[in-house]
């Protein structure tokens, strides 16, 4: 089957340009600025539209196995194909942790048999996640795992951190990490400030974070290895990754759209909201702009999702008892695009953020950027349309978002994965 899509504006993180592209056999056989219609069997209009490689979510959170009525593998890929994500790794918090070759390989083929979307799931460092006895690495690898992580843990023994980056780096294994000092954070849930010692709420200082980042990079550092940093949530940790990169220290860095959106102002205005409890927790208005700024810089390298499903009674009771998280793949487009509206970024940063530098890191070769010969993983937007958000509307199978109800401009129109049209709006 040849697919031909006419007059979209193609979006690389180094140019714009309008072109017809088409594909063939699930690759970019062609771009050129006008290919006749009658090549192709089947054609779709990308006018006055943008044409983005397929995006790539470092971290999201699909539930499977053990909590497949708040997300599974599939929900998870129908999620993930509106949003325009045609490359994902799901994070191993799950029951039974993803923690050895059976469970991740198990993954990969169901997500492969759906079909929708490339699933990746990421192994985690320790047995259980439990910090204590690292999972067996070239297991994971040889099952399709890209990259390890404890996700939502620290790897609080320095010596347990160098021996993961250790021998991570013998199976080209990604260690993504999570920061977070537990002596600090403690019971905390949302970020301490003066809101949080006017309603004595439990919270977590914003060294916890940063603290955790200073013994991270340092370890990287006299390692000569690398690392990359899961949801990064305070200005102070912009400046200090830029000052690690700047002396050469290989890491690298995502923030979610949440932590760009919303802040402690958002938690405050809704009247302690449980939709706004998510970890770690939502800062204030300047860590907010210093996000925005770290990513027009490159200082943060990716935005991803940390796309965190929650049954409805796990999230609408009071904010105390409330899990954490927030879901995320169906709002990260338009959310990303408002800081291009709002004049942080341009469309090329875009595909860089979401697409481009999630793809290098991965040292996926294959996809990230559109060009011929690359893999037809495709995300087409139109940036004026408006969406509604409801429940009725989302695709995943949880609900918990503080965006229902709103209204978001930007949307996905067709989403292609590997030269099929998984998604159109
Ligand atoms: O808010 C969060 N929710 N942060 C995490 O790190 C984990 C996630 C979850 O799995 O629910």
């Amino acid at each position: 089957m040849k697919l031909l899509i006419k007059e979209g504006t193609i979006v690389n993180p180094d140019s714009q340009k309008k072109a017809d592209v088409l594909i063939e056999s699930s690759r970019i056989s062609r771009i050129a600025d006008a290919i006749p219609e009658k090549e192709a069997d089947k054609v779709i209009s990308a006018k006055d539209k943008f044409v983005f490689a397929g995006f790539i979510d470092m971290h999201t959170h699909l539930r499977t196995p053990g909590r497949e009525d708040e997300e599974d593998l599939l929900s998870g890929s129908l999620a993930s194909a509106r949003g325009g994500f045609t490359t994902l790794l799901c994070m191993p918090n799950t029951n039974p942790a993803i923690d050895n070759y059976e469970i991740a390989l198990r993954i990969r083929k169901e997500a492969e048999k759906i079909g929708l979307v490339d699933i990746y799931p990421v192994g985690a460092i320790t047995k259980n996640r439990e910090g204590k006895e690292i999972s067996e690495f070239g297991f994971l690898a040889e099952a399709g795992c890209l990259a390890v992580s404890d996700d939502g843990f620290p790897l609080k023994e320095s010596s347990l951190l160098r021996r993961a980056l250790e021998y991570a780096e013998n199976f080209n294994l990604l260690v993504i990490s999570h920061c977070e000092d537990l002596s600090l954070s403690g019971e905390g849930l949302i970020r301490e400030s003066p809101l949080s010692a006017e309603w004595g709420i439990p919270s977590v200082p914003e060294i916890s974070e940063i603290v955790d980042l200073v013994r991270q990079i340092e370890v990287v550092r006299y390692l000569n290895s690398r690392v990359h940093f899961a949801h990064i949530s305070s200005k102070r940790s912009v400046e200090l990754i830029k000052r690690a990169k700047e002396e050469g220290i290989n890491i690298t860095a995502e923030t979610c759209p949440h932590y760009f959106t919303f802040s402690l102002k958002d938690v405050e205005e809704s009247g302690f909201s449980p939709l706004y409890k998510v970890n770690p927790p939502l800062g204030r208005e300047e860590d907010k702009l210093a996000l925005k700024k770290a990513l027009k810089e490159g200082i943060i390298d990716v935005i991803a999702t940390d796309h965190a499903p929650h049954t409805y009674l796990e999230k609408e009771i009071d904010f105390n008892s409330a899990e954490f998280g927030m879901i995320g793949l169906e709002f990260a487009l338009p959310l990303s695009l408002s800081l291009v509206r709002e004049g942080f970024l341009s469309l090329e940063d875009l595909a860089c953020r979401l697409s481009y530098r999630p793809a290098q890191i991965l040292n996926l070769k294959d996809r990230g950027y559109i060009k011929e010969g690359l893999r037809a993983d495709l995300t087409i937007v139109d940036t004026e349309r408006e969406q509604l958000i409801t429940k009725e509307n989302i695709f995943s199978k949880s609900k918990n978002t503080p965006l229902l109800g709103k209204v978001l401009k930007g949307e996905v129109v067709y989403t292609i994965y590997k030269g099929k049209i998984v998604y159109s709006s």
